[in-house]
């Protein structure tokens, strides 16, 4: 079988080794892929908001099943492109994709639907929104509306702050056209989870629940990233609250997309705050996260390739998806500096891997064949054993042994999961 998927980052990374393990996998391509997933795949030059080239290539390559990765192109309909060209696909397609693309949508969605999350008003004109702002309760939350990289959330802690954020949103546009409309919402308070579910529409399995660590530095100090590290199982999240939240979020998410004639196929990012009130939505994603793939796909028993075939054809009733005991850790190495400014092009060396540790790169590209840096995440060290405090010891001393200039990580991945345990 010739596989394609679709991204670059260390997510694509661990998705694709976790492919190789099926046997009927001969050539995987990864569109755009990047020089560490050049050691398990072959990258094509092909960017991944490229529809109508990623689409040709998938033609006249005979790509059996693809696989979108990222939110971008989910977003901009690229499972709906391939599946017109008779490409088999996993992901979900535009009409569902907007449960991320869209957060004033999926506000309304949860709202209209009953799903705890916190109370918000959208606006798209800039007055009302400073108005509404002398009234509201602080800390307040405010978000773009539309896709920000994972940076259009804004947290105030007073009122200048706040006008300083819608003002930057409305006015300044420093996320670009999602800031033309902006979601406010009350700030909410507990530990956070993150559950990827798979879907068909009919079915939902919920994979291992995870823990990211979105800001830069330890004590979760520093700005918000795109996520420093993860571990899994979180150990906050209880057999009690998971069957909560399948009953007053995950099911009735399913459905109410079902309702609105958009149904979800594909991996369905619930994003979750454990409030004193019980859990509520925090946001939904269109896709696996980043870097939680990189600790649930490794406690994944079940074959990967085949529980993606089924969601695509809706037939993930038939299979049996099947989680290991034990724990993970990937704690991100990166460039100093991220996610401001960095510098790249460094010289990395790896160290070696065996059967429960794994490198899933990120920023990284070769020049003369030689593996440099190339982005602020250059890679997650991931490590899986029966036990939390094993995994995060093992993660941190691979991490230890990469080597490049300026590399930088938290300390800190997993103290707080270790502290509840
Ligand atoms: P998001 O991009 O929606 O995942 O938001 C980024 C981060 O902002 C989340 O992981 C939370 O830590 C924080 N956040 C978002 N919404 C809220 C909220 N309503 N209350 C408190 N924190 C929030
Ligand atoms: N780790 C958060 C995300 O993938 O959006």
């Amino acid at each position: 079988m010739n596989l394609m998927v679709i991204g670059g980052g260390g997510r694509e990374h661990a998705i694709i080794k976790k492919l190789r393990e099926n046997p009927a996998v001969e050539t995987v391509y990864a569109l755009p892929g990047n020089g560490g997933i050049a050691a398990d795949a072959t990258c094509v030059d092909i960017g991944a908001k490229d529809i109508p080239a990623i689409v040709d290539f998938a033609v006249s390559h005979s790509v059996d099943f693809a696989v979108v990765a990222p939110d971008d192109p989910l977003v901009l309909g690229a499972v709906d492109a391939l599946t017109a060209a008779g490409v088999p696909c996993f992901g979900p397609d535009r009409r569902a994709a907007v449960i991320e693309g869209s957060k004033a949508f999926s506000k309304d969605l949860m709202r209209r639907y009953g799903i705890p999350t916190a109370r918000y008003e959208t606006f798209t004109d800039m007055d009302a929104a400073l108005r509404y702002l002398e009234t509201a309760r602080l800390p307040i939350v405010i978000k773009a509306d539309g896709l920000a990289l994972g940076k259009g959330v804004m947290i105030a802690r007073d009122l200048p702050e706040a006008r300083r954020a819608v003002r930057a949103m409305m006015a300044e546009r420093i996320f670009g056209e999602s800031g033309a409309c902006v979601v406010i919402e009350e700030f909410l308070t507990g530990p956070e989870v993150s559950v990827l579910a798979f879907t068909d529409g009919n079915t939902l399995v919920p994979m291992v629940s995870s823990m990211d660590h979105k800001r830069a530095r330890d004590g979760d100090e520093g700005p918000n990233t795109g996520g420093m590290g993860t571990i899994a199982p979180n150990p906050y999240y209880t057999e009690e609250l998971a069957r909560r939240c399948m009953e007053e979020i995950f099911l009735p998410t399913m459905r109410a997309m079902n309702s609105e004639n958009r149904t979800f196929r594909g991996c369905l990012y619930f994003g979750l705050m454990l409030t004193p009130d019980g859990p509520k939505v925090i946001e939904y994603n269109c896709r696996f996260g980043d870097p939680e793939t990189q600790v649930v796909l490794p406690l994944l028993e079940t074959d990967l390739l085949t529980i993606l075939q089924a969601v695509a054809n809706g037939t993930l009733a038939d299979v049996d998806v099947r989680f290991r005991g034990g724990a993970a850790c990937c704690v991100v190495v990166a460039s100093e500096g991220y996610p401001g400014r960095y510098e790249t092009g460094y010289p990395i060396t790896l160290p070696e891997t065996d059967a429960d540790t794994a490198l899933d790169i990120a920023g990284a590209r070769l020049e003369d064949g030689a593996l440099v840096t190339s982005g602020g995440r250059v890679l997650g060290a991931v490590a899986r054993a029966e036990t939390l405090p094993a995994a995060v010891e093992r993660a941190y001393a691979l991490a230890a042994q990469v080597r490049f200039e300026n590399a930088y990580y938290r300390r800190d991945i997993g103290r707080r999961a270790l502290e509840v345990e």
